[in-house]
């Protein structure tokens, strides 16, 4: 229908005559001419109607927004004066001489220029008028090369795609899973993949050697701005290589997709301990582009008569810390009562402070409400310790290491971003040597990744101190977002028998839902492992977008709804007997 898109047109045309289609983005009436802002997907053009085409003229009168045209004209240059340097197409026009309204449109419920400040309920409902916005086709067309450039790596460093079940077992990646009943096998379920794991590694046993897939995933799990319920990792798989081979190569990839698309190179990525992060900076991804850094103080606090300090300080399972913010000595009362109330949340029980007025003048010089309390010599001694300089805030916390850990771990990101002190551009990185099992609140040990990454550990030691058992696991963090995990796997059933044990699934239970990866390792699985990028965030990231829903073309709601079909819905009840299901009463309000 159309000789060219809208945003292809440039001064090249001037004179051709050519066939545009598109939507009404604006129309405006200029004393008896009619000036269209004709859009489709790659931008936007110019289009005058006058008076002496009275036929065309008169159709375009009656056009509004998002009518849906086709338009013949001749393309020519803006006069002098008009041209628009903000548009693509800015320095030509076309002058219309047919138009044809190829649909017509209901007022639309939200402006479509990109300040436009709607309701994210709306943009959703109406997903199909949100996505013609340019900013979100860029989003949306950016996305696709990103994953096409991906798809051409991958292949070129001889990776297979490879898809696999959406309808399977449960596979364990620490979120509830969504359950699809049987009709063919009353009582039982089918669970959507929290992702691909055991599939891929079984394909490592079925001698695939390299796997990648574009694969969707399903938790359900609480949301936030950088989780959705259904998300797309970029999931890798591969054998005979080990965790500096797999780290090397998805280096590689993701410094190709920076430097293909956003003419960036992200260098070598620095590497950190998981043990390292959490003490610098209290995160196991950790933002390297604020310098902002958490300093053990424990030692210098032991003998203080505050006990708020003197507690923490001498027991080994909690950590007394000082952030030290440059320029934060100009914080207002009320702020600091602010950022109390914050680390709050995270459990924090106060947060003392020290302002540094004047490094010189020694005690003078400071103000805080807890020099009283830890005595002017140990005062001195601390802003030695920590290096404070004039003009600074340093901040406390006291506490069990995981409160003090998340709570100044995010008062650091907190304050860089009200203070800027935040850098411009990337800061990728690699976190290794996590541990193998967490602490839970009721004394039981859980995965801090998989139940199948392998541990840096023989089986005795494992069994005999897992708390302390490191993984071979490795996150690859970018700007505070960790964007990719993975991990070495185990590949023999001793190894994975002996982390089950740990975990407190017995045989039987191992058996029932995962005999099928233990007989797989039995019979000749290769050493493997591999990694799973989240797709979302890393375009998130790239786009500069604020959440994952802005990357998504049809994302869910923070309830897990879908706005446009009004997902979930109610099934009628012959669904319901067919699959042999009856819903309990709705509990009384
Ligand atoms: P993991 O659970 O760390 O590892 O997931 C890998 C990456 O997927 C992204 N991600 C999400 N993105 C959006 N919404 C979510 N709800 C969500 N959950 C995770 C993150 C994360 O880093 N099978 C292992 C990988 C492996 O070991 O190879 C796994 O899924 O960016
Ligand atoms: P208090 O004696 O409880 O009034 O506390 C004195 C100062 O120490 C106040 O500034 C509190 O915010 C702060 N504070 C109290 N508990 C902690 C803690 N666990 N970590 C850091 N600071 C704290």
């Amino acid at each position: 229908m159309r000789s060219y898109y809208c945003g292809e047109l440039n001064e090249t045309h001037v004179d051709e005559d050519v066939t545009l289609c598109g939507w009404v983005h604006r129309r405006r009436d200029h004393g008896g001419v009619i000036f269209l802002d004709l859009r489709d997907r790659e931008g936007i053009a110019q289009v005058v109607f006058d008076p002496d085409t009275a036929e065309s003229f008169a159709i375009a009168e009656g056009v509004r927004n998002e009518y849906v045209l086709k338009v013949k004209g001749r393309v020519r240059l803006r006069p002098e004066g008009t041209i628009n340097k903000d548009m693509g197409t800015g320095k030509i026009e076309v002058l219309g001489k047919e138009i044809e309204i190829l649909n017509v449109a209901k007022t639309p419920p939200m402006q479509l220029d990109e300040y436009a400040d709607v309701g994210e309920d709306v943009r959703l409902r109406f997903r199909y008028i949100d996505l013609r916005r340019p900013e979100m086709q860029d989003r949306m067309r950016f996305r696709s090369k990103v994953t096409n450039t991906v798809r051409n790596f991958m292949d070129e460093h001889g990776f297979l795609d490879i898809e696999t079940p959406l309808l399977t077992k449960a596979t364990p990646e620490g979120a509830r899973d969504y359950l699809v009943p049987s009709r063919t096998h009353p009582e039982h379920f089918f669970a959507l993949p929290q992702s691909p794991q055991l599939f891929k590694q079984i394909l490592m046993a079925a001698g695939m050697d390299r796997y990648y897939q574009i694969a969707k995933c399903f938790r359900d799990e609480d949301l936030r701005a950088d989780r959705q319920p259904e998300f797309t990792q970029i999931d890798v798989e591969t054998s005979f290589m080990d965790e500096e081979g797999i780290m090397s190569v998805m280096e590689a990839l993701i410094r190709h997709v920076f430097q293909t698309h956003m003419n960036v190179d992200l260098g070598e990525f620095p590497r950190l301990t998981y043990a390292e992060a959490m003490r610098r900076y209290g995160s196991d991804k950790p933002d390297l582009r604020i310098d902002l850094e958490l300093m053990d103080i424990a030692e210098l606090m032991q003998d203080v008569e505050f006990k708020v300090f003197s507690g923490p300080a001498k027991d080994p399972e909690s950590r007394v810390v000082a952030l030290r913010v440059p320029g934060g000595v100009a914080l207002s009362r009320k702020q600091i009562d602010e950022y109390t109330n914050f680390v709050g949340i995270y459990g924090a029980k106060g947060l003392a402070w020290v302002k540094v007025n004047d490094i010189a003048a020694g005690t003078e010089g400071l103000q805080s409400p807890i020099i009283k309390f830890i005595g002017e010599e140990t005062t001195a001694k601390l802003m030695s310790a920590i290096g404070a300089e004039t003009g600074d805030i340093v901040f406390f916390g006291a506490d069990k290491a995981k409160v003090v850990n998340e709570a100044i771990g995010a008062l650091r990101l907190k304050v860089a971003e009200d203070l800027n002190l935040v850098r411009d551009g990337w800061a990728p990185l690699w976190v290794v040597d996590f541990p193998m099992f967490e602490l839970d609140s009721d004394g039981s040990l859980t995965s801090l990744h998989h139940p199948f990454t392998a541990p840096a550990c023989d089986v005795d030691s494992l069994k005999s101190d897992p708390a302390n058992a490191l993984s071979r696991a490795y996150d690859m963090v970018l700007n505070g977002t960790e964007l990719g995990g993975g991990s070495v796997r185990i590949n023999k059933p001793e190894m994975q028998q002996a982390v089950f044990q740990v975990l407190g699934i017995g045989e039987e239970e191992a058996e029932e839902k995962f005999g099928f990866l233990l007989s797989a390792l039995s019979y000749g699985c290769p050493p493997h492992g591999g990694i799973a990028f989240g797709l979302d965030r890393l375009i998130m990231l790239m786009t500069g977008a604020t959440s994952i829903r802005d990357v998504i073309a049809f994302p869910k709601t923070q309830t897990a709804a879908c706005p446009l079909t009004n997902a979930p819905g109610l099934v009628s009840t012959k669904q319901l007997r067919e699959l042999n299901i009856r819903l309990r009463e709705k509990p009384k309000a």
